[in-house]
């Protein structure tokens, strides 16, 4: 089957930073990740400001937010205090996440369905603003119908469970789980949303996501970084961006 349209690449330049931080220096910077991001081919950034900025801090964004020319999807936990920094910022896109202090990275999806009045309330001023509003959630059905129901714009499907089924080599769960993405992300179209994906994306399991005809942009950063060291940024991401039109096939 052809596929819909071209898959868009969010580099999430979030561990240029975990490694800037783990010596307190100035480098690596990155702005300067960001801006080979998009010389590479990336079509936005993404950054994630954590409520304790154990990797992006405040400086960056407004690094970010000067510096680069390709939209800005920032990342981050539906809380007062983000919500003045993004009304300030007004980037692009707002990603919404769940986040604990002790968990290591995203580790589930936003309980959407559990907090529809907060977060219809929550996401009124950022859509004022002009940000285009996402819901980071599993694919369960009730979260999508709740995203759809307190306005957002777009939803990014979880892929953390299918990257770690396949990394696990549980290859029947990991197809499961890629099947219910499917329906989540055919679901989340027809509710009208615009889909994303992300997490945990690798060269070895974008291609399946990638194939996926409803998704209009994945947002991949850890395995990238840890790629740059041995490929260089730039051809690290000009590898992914292959795999990804790759998997998407003949493009309408
Ligand atoms: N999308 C969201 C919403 C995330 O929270 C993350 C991790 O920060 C990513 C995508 C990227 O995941 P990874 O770093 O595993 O590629």
């Amino acid at each position: 089957m052809a596929q819909t349209g071209r898959l868009r690449l969010g580099v999430n330049i979030d561990h240029v930073a975990t490694v800037r931080n783990a010596r307190g220096s100035a480098w690596p910077d990155p702005l300067r990740a960001a801006l080979l991001a998009e010389t590479a081919g990336a079509d936005g950034i993404t950054a994630h400001l954590r409520e304790d900025r154990r990797h992006i801090r405040d400086g960056d964004i407004e690094a970010l937010m000067a510096g680069i020319s390709i939209p800005l999807n920032f990342e981050c936990a539906a809380t007062a205090e983000m919500q003045a920094i993004i009304l300030r910022h007004k980037p692009h896109a707002v990603c919404l996440v769940p986040e604990k202090r002790e968990e290591r990275t995203t580790e589930g999806g936003l309980d959407v369905a559990g907090d529809i009045a907060r977060l219809t309330d929550y996401i009124a001023p950022l859509r004022a603003a002009g940000c285009r509003v996402s819901m980071f959630i599993s694919h369960d059905a009730r979260q999508i119908e709740a995203s759809a129901q307190i306005g957002a714009a777009v939803v990014e499907l979880h892929t953390g469970l299918y990257s770690d089924l396949l990394a696990e080599g549980h290859n029947e769960l990991a197809e499961r789980e890629l099947d219910a993405l499917r329906k989540g992300a055919e679901l989340a179209a027809r509710l009208g949303l615009e889909v994303h994906a992300g997490h945990g994306l690798t060269y070895d399991n974008v291609e399946p996501i990638a194939a996926i005809p409803e998704l209009a942009e994945l947002n991949i950063g850890h395995f990238l970084v840890g790629e740059a060291i041995f490929r260089g940024l730039g051809p690290a991401i000009e590898e992914m961006r292959r795999r990804m039109d790759q998997g998407r096939g003949p493009v309408l």
